[in-house]
């Protein structure tokens, strides 16, 4: 377990240092409103490190930065728009401070108890987490690529047909640590649901049925809208998902090109998922059919720790980590499918689903009390699956993201389903 942690850690800083390995002013600028400047992001996963793993979760008990500083890492004090503006550690100090941590960090993991190590296990996904961030921010930013494709991703194929079937009956929602001793809080406790039967789809929807969906009128006609995303359509001027050029192009990390058809939709938000699905004569999957329809195994009556069964992802069963830069092609990982059938719903886009997020029965907050809490009950929807950019360690079938309606600036795409 030791060793696991260490590596996972390993891992984590080798990427964070990748997506930051940039001239100091794409470090400090912010790129977008909704974003902090990179170097914001770069301290603050040495913060919480510091904060979970050597002050207990406790502000008041002393750390290695002054008290002025660590606070300008608080997420809940300053607000993503902001953070420019405050005086940030400037790269090479953030650089030294995240260091500096993980030093002190891995001896004390050498002391731990192997059953104590979830709070690391926790900062792994933390850290991940931004890195995704940090894929997102260099997106948005304009100018010339300052990342590369490090990985070929495999063809896609036809898929026929284009839906699985996901009959009725109970199945055990959410995991327990003895299942997944790193899940986060929000997804336990595992618990038994009883739930519909339901159609899903087999793949994502691809950006050649975005299109047909556009030339249809989609963006236009508003019975296909709920009323407050028709009414976000208009405000936004939503017309195309985004990043999507009037050419018919589109920019991804500075390169723009062809938008390749039979890639899953990236970038589009809830709102325009919803309409698409109307359109289609679908509706968004609930988050307990996708996690159904991902992990159980009908035959066995048992969740699989993967769609495809227990090995660990690899570069044939999904596409994770963020060496692809995109999204795989629908049909790119036959040997990824779930007992189901359904594939692709590890990796490649986070899919949105129709459900608010919430805790579980039985909800207890883990050590970082304010990471799911204060975000239940909010203007929030459930986003299952990762993404391309996500890591293998922050990735499972019960991992529960969740976000604004509104946002696409995240690598969000649909799976669509159909009541049975
Ligand atoms: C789970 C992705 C919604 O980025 O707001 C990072 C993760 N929480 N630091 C976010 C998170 C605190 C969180 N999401
Ligand atoms: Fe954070």
């Amino acid at each position: 377990m030791h060793d696991t942690v260490v590596r996972d850690l390993d891992r984590a800083r080798s990427r964070t240092l990748h997506l930051t390995d940039l001239d100091e002013p794409i470090l400090v600028a912010q790129h977008d409103p909704l974003m902090s400047p990179l170097v914001w992001d770069l301290a603050h996963i040495g913060q919480q490190e510091e904060l979970w793993l050597l002050r207990g979760g406790d502000v008041g008990r002393p750390g290695m930065l002054a008290p002025e500083v660590d606070s300008l890492y608080d997420a809940f004090k300053h607000p993503r728009a902001k953070r420019p503006s405050l005086p940030l550690l400037p790269p090479v100090e953030a650089r030294a401070y995240d260091r500096e941590v993980r030093g002190r960090v891995l001896d004390v993991i050498e002391r731990t108890p192997a059953d104590d190590l979830f709070t690391a296990g926790m900062v792994v996904q933390h850290e991940e987490q931004h890195d995704e961030t940090m894929f997102a921010t260099l997106q948005l930013r304009q100018g010339p690529p300052v990342l590369l494709e490090r990985r070929a991703l495999p063809p896609g194929r036809p898929v026929d047909p284009a839906r699985v079937f996901v009959a009725g009956g109970p199945f055990r929602l959410g995991v327990d640590a003895a299942d997944e001793p790193f899940a986060l809080d929000n997804e336990r406790p595992a618990h038994q649901v009883d739930v519909g039967p339901f159609w899903i789809g087999r793949v994502p929807v691809t950006n050649r049925q975005w299109r047909e969906f556009m030339a249809d009128g989609g963006y236009e006609r508003s019975e296909l809208w709920s009323p407050r995303g028709w009414a976000h359509r208009a405000e936004a001027r939503l017309d195309r998902p985004m990043f999507w050029t009037a050419e018919g192009t589109r920019r991804r990390f500075g390169m723009e090109e062809e938008v390749p058809p039979d890639d899953p939709v990236q970038h589009v938000c809830y709102f325009e998922a919803d309409a698409f699905a109307r359109w289609s004569g679908a509706r968004l999957p609930t988050e307990i059919e996708w996690e159904k329809a991902c992990a159980w195994d009908p035959a066995a009556q048992a969740r699989r720790k993967w769609p495809w069964g227990t090995a660990a992802p690899t570069e044939d069963l999904a596409n994770l980590g963020g060496l692809g830069l995109r999204p795989a092609p629908v049909g790119a990982y036959p040997d990824g499918a779930s007992a189901y059938g359904a594939e692709q719903m590890i990796g490649d886009v986070w899919e949105w689903t129709s459900s608010d997020f919430g805790p579980w029965p039985g909800f207890t907050p883990m050590i970082y009390r304010d990471y799911s809490q204060p975000f239940f009950g909010g203007d929030y929807k459930v986003l299952r699956g990762g993404s391309w950019a996500v890591a293998p360690t922050t990735i499972r079938p019960s991992f529960r993201n969740w976000d604004h309606p509104v946002r696409r600036q995240i690598f969000t795409g649909v799976r669509l389903a159909w009541d049975a």
